[in-house]
């Protein structure tokens, strides 16, 4: 039964994956600060719950002892920074500094210390992105230049790892609480569910086209 590692498991697309994977009999390992959240999405859709936040050392170690072996690992827990998004001008950097924590460092660290278990799987590494790494929206100049970062740190793992498949995809647009601190006060009620973009992340384990980034819109979906 292969064993995959879904950061940010208690909601949104993170919780639609892993439960999505335990359907396909994976063993999935799930994450997320709010511990009871957590528990309570875990037992609902069959994975198994290590509370803690990515960007603290001791919660990533407590992940790896959970997961000796490992075919997947999706960085899917990220942080938008402050709502509403405020311009690079007025950008505080202290807050683009938590940013970066969460969406570059914290998936570069978490890499790291599971490379030896991938691997020997050879397996698979799919960092969540967005269009905001690519596009010039105003105001999501933090939030997106982190992703940037992310996008690049996942090209040059999957350059120098050709034995894994190394992912940066774009889920597009998404109902989810994230979506709304982006767009607070706004009705969102038009954007997809999260459940909306999973198949497009199957797809993608079941073809393992060479590693790169993908926009989930333009990946092959399995059902
Ligand atoms: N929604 C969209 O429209 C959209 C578009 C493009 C890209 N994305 C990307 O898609 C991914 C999922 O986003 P989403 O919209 O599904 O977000 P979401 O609904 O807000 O869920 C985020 C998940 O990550 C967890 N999390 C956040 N910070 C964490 C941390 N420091 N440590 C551990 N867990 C943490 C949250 O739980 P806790 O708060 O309890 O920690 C929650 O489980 C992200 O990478 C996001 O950037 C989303």
């Amino acid at each position: 039964m292969p064993t995959a590692l879904v950061t940010g498991a208690s909601a949104g697309l993170g919780r639609a994956l892993a439960a999505a994977l335990v359907r396909r009999e994976w063993t999935v390992i799930g994450d997320a600060r709010d511990a009871a959240a957590l528990r309570s999405a875990a037992r609902e859709d069959g994975f198994t719950a290590v509370p803690g936040d990515v960007t603290d050392p001791a919660h990533r170690a407590s992940l790896a002892e959970a997961c000796p072996s490992l075919d997947l690992l999706v960085n899917n827990a990220s942080s938008l920074g402050l709502s509403p998004l405020p311009p690079l001008a007025r950008y505080p950097l202290a807050d683009l500094e938590d940013v970066y924590r969460v969406n570059v460092f914290a998936p570069l660290a978490l890499t790291q210390l599971l490379l030896p278990a991938l691997t020997a799987a050879r397996g698979v590494v799919i960092d969540v992105s967005s269009d905001a790494a690519v596009e010039a929206y105003e105001g999501w100049g933090g939030y997106g230049s982190a992703k940037a970062a992310l996008d690049q740190l996942t090209a040059v793992l999957g350059a120098e790892h050709p034995d894994l498949s190394v992912y940066a995809v774009d889920p597009g647009d998404l109902r989810t609480a994230m979506h709304q601190r982006a767009f607070p006060g706004e009705d969102i009620s038009d954007r997809p569910l999260p459940s909306a973009a999973v198949p497009a992340f199957l797809g993608l384990l079941d073809e393992r086209p060479p590693s790169g980034r993908y926009r989930a819109a333009d990946l092959p979906a399995t059902a």
